[in-house]
């Protein structure tokens, strides 16, 4: 890999409370981390992006951040964190900082400072204060929702008791939302930057880029607080992916770029279609992207092939592309997502889960569904791993993990459960600690009696250390995927063309004769004569056919003829 390491590098996502915990508080911790460097680096992936670490009162998992340049104490300290460069660097792994531009905590200096001034003082300028709609101000300043659930407003108190202007929050109202056409704010940022690219950062996931887009007029959005917050279906709003944005974009490039070798910019970026995501791929802007298609993509052929196909096809300028992932802190694991039944079209998957989900409480999915959703989701990670281009496993992804559905009310922690008083809705049954070792929770993720949050007995069969040991287990599947991403010389190359398997079916090939080809839910699938399966996600028929829920890499002899992606 060259200076630009990250165009096909496998990203590894740590939440960082949840990975390991090195001083037995039962919260996961950058020494922790430190100590699993080791598991990594066999794994075999490139880098390593760690979610928010900043001192913060995680009102939203560490997104709430009260100081951008110091380390939570729950997480440890600086000097931890240049250690943790120093070690993963030592071993050939890259680290990835999570930013978080949009908003900060309602504990940050800056925001304290804002609500102790007076209103329209320079301090306010930092956020979005208004005066409140209505005779006495009473109504939010306009129509925008928030992300979370309700009005993107909330309203201060003036030191004498009175009520008095409102700030907005596209998040929760822990996270009051940063000006960003405020000099000070672009200047800090570029700061916080250099400051942990010189304290040894390779770059930074950054969160939530598209929200600083925001038309400094404010106006109404024509959306009701009631609708489901979903920039990927807004045509034009001004509460996201404005124009101004890029200008922030084409200073941290500079920042990035001034840097030997190149610090690397991925931006989480939910916009709608592949001509506006483009945007922000410009070269002097992101080097990439986390979109949200593959994740968000139902369990069938089709609507895989419907994502992947316009994502290769996008109008990506230079060499940039989305880096691909299916899950993450946010979203419902993979595992849990395909154990639903499968859907023509992803409207039906989306309302057909809403539906289940409600009901999931407190059995949460059947274990014959969850082994069905295990098959699935190792099929799926053997597609998204023969794709060009980056790839993001979220911890516990390659240990086939899943999601947590059933875990005591008073332990949620998310703030989508408190805004829209739907349980199902919260994340924190992605975010359970990974299982390392042992038989019983906590399974050696702490040296501590217990976890922050508990994990199900059942894991014991998924710990890291057993699946270790156990051949045909999911991490065993994902490392050797890895190491055949390494050394496969078709999946080296930027070739890439379908082909046509059958109904229920996707298959490519990339070039030097290698081709992955999935059964998502056909009938038991003929593979091209004169081929041979490299790697399987799950075992094949006994006539050698591929059954459904299964994916295999194969290396061709003859090379079949295909056509272009999205032709
Ligand atoms: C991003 C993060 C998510 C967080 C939100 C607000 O979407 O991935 O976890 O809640 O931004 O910061």
């Amino acid at each position: 890999m060259g200076d630009r390491w990250w165009e096909d590098a496998v990203i590894y996502q740590v939440y960082l409370r949840s990975f390991a915990d090195g001083n037995g508080d039962g919260y996961g911790d950058i020494p922790g981390l430190r100590s699993r460097l080791g598991y990594l680096r066999s794994l075999g992936v490139d880098a390593v992006w760690v979610s928010p670490w900043y001192p913060s009162p995680m009102r939203d998992g560490g997104y709430d951040v009260a100081d951008y340049q110091d380390i939570d104490p729950l997480f440890g300290s600086l000097e931890d964190a240049a250690a943790l460069f120093e070690d993963a660097h030592r071993i050939g792994l890259r680290v990835l900082i999570d930013v978080v531009p949009n908003h900060t905590s309602d504990q940050h200096p800056w925001f304290l400072a804002a609500l102790s001034s007076a209103e329209g003082a320079p301090a306010r300028e930092r956020y979005y204060f208004r005066d409140g709609r209505g005779p006495d101000g009473s109504l939010p300043p306009n129509d925008w929702p928030s992300a979370f659930g309700g009005p993107a407003w909330s309203r201060t108190t003036r030191p004498d008791g009175s009520p008095g202007q409102w700030y907005l929050h596209l998040f929760a109202p822990e996270q009051p939302d940063l000006n960003w056409g405020c000099g000070e704010v672009q200047h800090d940022f570029e700061k916080v930057m250099r400051f942990w690219y010189d304290l040894g950062a390779d770059g930074c996931r950054v969160d939530a880029v598209p929200a600083m887009g925001k038309d400094s007029t404010l106006p109404d959005a024509g959306i009701a607080a009631s609708d489901v917050f979903s920039p990927s279906g807004w045509p034009e709003t001004p509460l996201w992916d404005g124009e101004s944005v890029h200008g922030v974009l084409r200073s941290w490039r500079a920042v990035a770029a001034s840097y030997s070798p190149e610090k690397f910019l991925v931006g989480e970026v939910i916009v709608n279609g592949p001509a506006r995501l483009a945007r922000y791929l410009r070269d002097d802007e992101l080097h990439s992207v986390l979109g949200f298609e593959l994740s968000r993509a139902p369990w069938s052929a089709e609507a895989f092939r419907a994502c992947i196909g316009p994502t290769l096809d996008g109008p990506w300028p230079g060499r940039a592309r989305p880096t691909w992932f299916l899950s993450s802190h946010d979203e419902v694991r993979a595992v849990t997502r395909y154990a639903q039944a499968r859907a023509q079209a992803q409207a039906q998957a989306q309302a057909q889960a809403q539906a289940q989900a409600r009901d999931r409480r407190p059995g949460g999915t059947g274990q014959a569904q969850l082994a069905a959703g295990t098959a699935r989701a190792r099929a799926a990670l053997l597609v998204m791993l023969a794709l060009p281009g980056a790839a993001c496993i979220y911890q516990g992804e390659e240990l086939g993990l899943w999601q947590v559905e059933d875990l005591p009310l008073e332990l949620l922690e998310d703030p989508i459960v408190a805004r829209t008083g739907d349980p199902s809705k919260g994340r924190d049954g992605c975010r359970v600690p990974v299982p390392w070792a042992g038989g019983a929770p906590p399974f050696a993720f702490t040296p501590g009696p217990s976890s922050w949050l508990p994990q199900p007995r059942s894991w014991a069969d998924l710990t890291v250390d057993h699946q270790q040991r156990s051949a045909g287990s999911t991490l065993r599947l994902v490392t050797r995927a890895l190491e055949l991403r390494r050394e496969t010389a078709g999946l080296l190359t930027d070739r890439f063309e379908w082909r046509e398997p059958g109904d229920g079916a996707l298959a490519f090939e990339r070039g030097a004769g290698f081709s992955c080809v999935a059964n998502f839910d056909g009938g038991p699938l003929d593979l091209p004569p004169g081929t041979d399966v490299v790697l399987a996600s799950g075992p094949l028929a006994g006539d050698g056919r591929l059954p459904a829920g299964t994916a295999a890499w194969l290396t061709v002899s003859v090379p079949l003829r295909g056509r272009r992606p999205g032709s």
